[in-house]
């Protein structure tokens, strides 16, 4: 019996190595190790005829010996690059045919990191907020008593929720509403940190307004604040200017108009020249020939706000400002209708 199983060993090695296809190398598998006839299996299964003490001795050699057949006969198979060895390595990532379009971001979210870019070069922090915030981070803190009318202004998506939760001040009160504006972070945010203070916020902002080529009822702004002592208009000022140099890749020119916010004092509307038609024609789509564009809102922060915030009011002040960066993307690309942001629209999206 052993000398069977080295005289299989010596014609396998023989005859494998002379062969160097696929489909050859596939005919000796079957002639030693077939299920019905492969000289091995045959010899394998003579073994239950044998004594105790002769499968001892055999049994083991046999199985070597099949090892050592199925071992060679896959690296053979592999030297002749068969089928039956995978040609192809699932792990790697997919080909890229050049027709496929990947997709790309958002216009508002191209401008928001455009912004967020910039900012971060001027030493500003980048902050988020929550879009379902109480009443006192998006009006009370921010100087809006709760009988003002100011409160009007902004329509406001309440919800009618009796949501408590801890925090330092009792909301037991049902005053939950979808943020108005992104100025929410003014307080929260003066309330944590220690001055100086310059951080921007990005963000979703709710408003329950009728929806027109200006106004949606989701839209985003940029609330920007700097805090710290001897802060003053001319730094808001020269801060605004730099960032719309660098959206706008020009020098630009900035004006300044009395606007009524109750979290600044003194607050401002803010305009920018045109810088498309420079005010000269009266069919520009951006000033219909006025010269200004109005950008945003700003001032300086009302000494109610930083004292809700515990900030000592006679010792710091603060600027603050709030773009609407999708109405800054309209602007910068001449898009005519903000409803198109939300469209998913892929003439109008693969624009940008
Ligand atoms: N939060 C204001 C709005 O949504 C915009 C704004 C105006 C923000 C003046 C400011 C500011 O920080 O100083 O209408």
């Amino acid at each position: 019996m052993k000398q069977s199983l080295s005289k299989i060993e010596s014609a396998f090695l023989e005859e494998i190595s002379q062969v160097s296809d696929a489909d050859k190398i596939e005919e000796i598998r079957v002639s030693y190790l077939g299920r019905k006839a492969g000289q091995l299996t045959v010899l394998l299964r003579g073994l239950k005829d044998l004594s105790i003490e002769e499968k001892k001795l055999i049994g083991p050699a046999a199985n070597l010996l099949r090892q050592k057949i199925e071992s060679t006969l896959t690296e053979a198979l592999q030297k002749a690059g068969s089928s039956a060895v995978p040609e192809f390595d699932l792990s790697l990532p997919g080909k890229i045919s050049q027709d496929k379009s990947l997709g790309h971001l958002h216009p508002i979210t191209q401008i928001n990191r455009e912004l967020i870019r910039i900012f971060q070069s001027m030493g500003f922090q980048v902050l988020e907020g929550p879009e379902l915030d109480n009443d006192y981070y998006n009006f009370e803190g921010l100087n809006f008593p709760f009988d003002h009318p100011a409160r009007d202004i902004q329509d406001t998506f309440f919800i009618d929720s009796k949501i408590t939760r801890e925090e330092p001040r009792d909301f037991t009160r049902n005053d939950w509403v979808m943020r108005t504006q992104t100025s929410n972070m003014q307080v929260r945010v003066l309330e944590q940190a220690e001055p100086p203070v310059r951080c921007i916020i990005p963000g979703r902002v709710f408003r329950n307004e009728a929806i027109d080529a200006t106004h949606e009822h989701t839209f985003y702004q940029l609330e920007g604040f700097v805090v710290d002592e001897n802060i003053n208009i001319g730094q808001l000022v020269w801060t605004l200017k730099e960032i719309f140099r660098q959206i706008f890749k020009q020098e630009v020119k900035l004006r300044l108009r009395p606007g009524f916010f109750p979290f600044v004092e003194p607050g401002y509307e803010v305009d920018m020249f045109c810088v498309f038609c420079g005010g000269s024609d009266v069919s520009c789509k951006v000033c219909k020939g006025l010269g200004w564009v109005e950008m945003l809102g700003a001032g300086m922060i009302h000494p109610n706000v930083l004292a809700a915030a515990g900030y000592d009011a006679g010792r710091y002040t603060g600027f603050a400002f709030g773009i609407g960066t999708g109405r800054l993307a309209m602007l910068k690309y001449n898009i005519p209708d903000y409803r198109l942001y939300m469209q998913g629209d892929l003439r109008f999206l693969e624009q940008f």
